[in-house]
Parts: C-alpha cells; sequence; structure tokens
C-alpha cells in the first residue's frame, strides 16, 4: 500500500483515504463520492478493526460483505481497496497505542472503554499505510471526527481531515451498518432518535438556550418509545464536545439509544 502511494505522490498525484470497516451503504458512498471529486488517487480501506470493539459479540456480529463492498467500490470509482488482515495490522508483540485525551473521554468514550484509543490507533495506522492528502469522515460519528481531527493536527499527520454530512433514510434514520440488526418493530421505534433530535433543534430555534430544557424534550422523546432504552443525550459544545449549560456557542446534540441489543448513535447541530 506504501510503495502504491509513494508512486502516486512522486507523479504529483493527490492521495485520499475514506476508512471503513466495510458493510458499505450509501453513507459511506457519499463520502467516497466526495473524495472521488477532490482527489486524484482514491482509496478506500476496509477493515473491521477488533481494537476498537468492546464487546465480543458485537465484533463476531458486525456485517462482512466483501463482494457488494467492492462491488460498490468498482462502481463509484475507487482506485484502490486496502483491506489488511488483523495479523498484519496487529502482528505479535504489537503493543503501541494512541490516545486522544479529554475529546474521546465523554459521550461513548464513557460508556465504551477503550473505544477511542482503537480507533486512533488504526487510524494513525492507515495514515501512515496509506499516506493521503486527504482523509474523509463522516458526522454521523460526531466524536470520532472531532477526536481524528485533533490527532492529525496534534501529531503533525501532515493530511487535511474532512467531515461530511450524516446521510439518512427518507424517514430521518441516520443510514448505519448496524441497521440490518434491527427487527421491523426496532427499525420503526428507531425513529425516535430522530425525534428527539428533531425536538430539541425546534426548541433550540425557538430561543431556548437553556440546554438542560433541551436535553429534557429529547430524554422524553427516548423514553416515550416502547424497546428504546436512552444511553445518553447530551448538549455540547461542537468543538471540544464539552456539556453545555447554555447555548452561547455552537451547540451539538448527541444521542446514544439502544434497541434490543443494537447500539445506535445520532447527533445534529442545535444552531
Ligand atoms: P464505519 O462505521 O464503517 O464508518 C466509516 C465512515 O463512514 C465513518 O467516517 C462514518 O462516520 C461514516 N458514516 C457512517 N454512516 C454514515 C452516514 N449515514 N452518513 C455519512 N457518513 C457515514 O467509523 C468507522 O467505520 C471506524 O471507526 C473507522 C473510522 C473505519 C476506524 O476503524
Amino acid at each position: 500500500m506504501r510503495a502504491h502511494s509513494e508512486s502516486a505522490r512522486a507523479a504529483g498525484r493527490r492521495v485520499a483515504l475514506v476508512p471503513t470497516m466495510g458493510a458499505l451503504h450509501a453513507g459511506h458512498m457519499s463520502l467516497v463520492d466526495y473524495a472521488r471529486a477532490n482527489c486524484d488517487e482514491l482509496v478506500v480501506s476496509i477493515f473491521v478493526n477488533p481494537l476498537q470493539f468492546d464487546r465480543s459479540d458485537d465484533l463476531e456480529a458486525y456485517p462482512r460483505t466483501w463482494e457488494e463492498d467492492s462491488a460498490l467500490c468498482a462502481g463509484h470509482g475507487v482506485d484502490v481497496i486496502y483491506a489488511p488482515t488483523a495479523p498484519a495490522m496487529y502482528p505479535e508483540g504489537f503493543c503501541s497505542k494512541i490516545s486522544v485525551a479529554g475529546l474521546s473521554e465523554g459521550l461513548c468514550g464513557a460508556h465504551r472503554p477503550g473505544h477511542f484509543d482503537g480507533v486512533t490507533t488504526v487510524v494513525a495506522k492507515l495514515f501512515g499505510a496509506v499516506a493521503p492528502h486527504l482523509a474523509v469522515f463522516g458526522e454521523k460519528d460526531y466524536q470520532q471526527l472531532k477526536v481524528i481531527q485533533r490527532m492529525a493536527r496534534d501529531l503533525d499527520m501532515g493530511l487535511e481531515v474532512i467531515g461530511r454530512p450524516t446521510l439518512r433514510e427518507a424517514d430521518g434514520l441516520a443510514l448505519s451498518s448496524r441497521n440490518v440488526h434491527l427487527s421491523p418493530e426496532e427499525r420503526a421505534n428507531a425513529l425516535c432518535l430522530r425525534r428527539a433530535l428533531d425536538q430539541a433543534r425546534a426548541l433550540a430555534a425557538g430561543g431556548e438556550s437553556d440546554a438542560a430544557a433541551i436535553k429534557d424534550v429529547a430524554v422524553q422523546e427516548i423514553n416515550q418509545t416502547p424497546g428504546a432504552r436512552l444511553e445518553y443525550a447530551e448538549v455540547v459544545d461542537a468543538e471540544d464536545l464539552t456539556p453545555l449549560a447554555s447555548l452561547d456557542g455552537p451547540a451539538r446534540m448527541a444521542l446514544a439509544v439502544w434497541l434490543g441489543s443494537t447500539r445506535l448513535i445520532d447527533n445534529d447541530a442545535l444552531n
């Protein structure tokens, strides 16, 4: 991978990377299309990263759809799929990790021990192997995006990390590889995330600036949905992700909700 990328760079080509864990859907492909329009050599990585899973059942159940993924990539003009094996990424004796303090500790970080260290470690390795000028991530995983932008800046990784908007189904559910695990009933109830975000946004748009009041409408919406169990709902600063008491600057609402044994996350801007 590195040799390929170095020769592309030497030829003056701009290299872009879209990191994924496969089971590609239209949300992933929106990142791919953006990257395609902004580079010469387009690399998609597919690697289900064991380091970032805090539950082994989640890792085992993670969908793996290589045939469909490679066909989708071919159809969207991807030049290279980089799909290393786990032993190649983490050979015996592997013992390094990258940790981004602060940003990775709240929200999902508080509920998934070690998750973001696993993400930053693998993404640093992918950046090292692919040496991209540009890497594209989704706002669907907003905390992940902010953590990776911080890592790239702090460690002088010398690339641009771009965030792109969340792609949704027509009814508002954010596309996610984990949606395949939802039963029809859970799929219907999963719309409570979008409804909670919409109510929070409407309240903020109406002039409410008290974060607790905004959080309350979202929590109520989740709590009144059958089968939905709230993990967290937070109103945070859109840049440093610290919890806010009032909406003075750019703010974001972030949610994690369980539907049965499936954990879904979503977020949106409040102003
Ligand atoms: P994965 O969940 O496969 O997501 C890959 C990229 O697609 C991430 O940047 C994610 O935010 C983005 N994405 C997912 N759903 C989206 C949607 N509905 N709209 C727009 N973008 C969406 O995130 C990971 O993999 C991993 O943590 C990874 C960064 C690859 C490191 O292992």
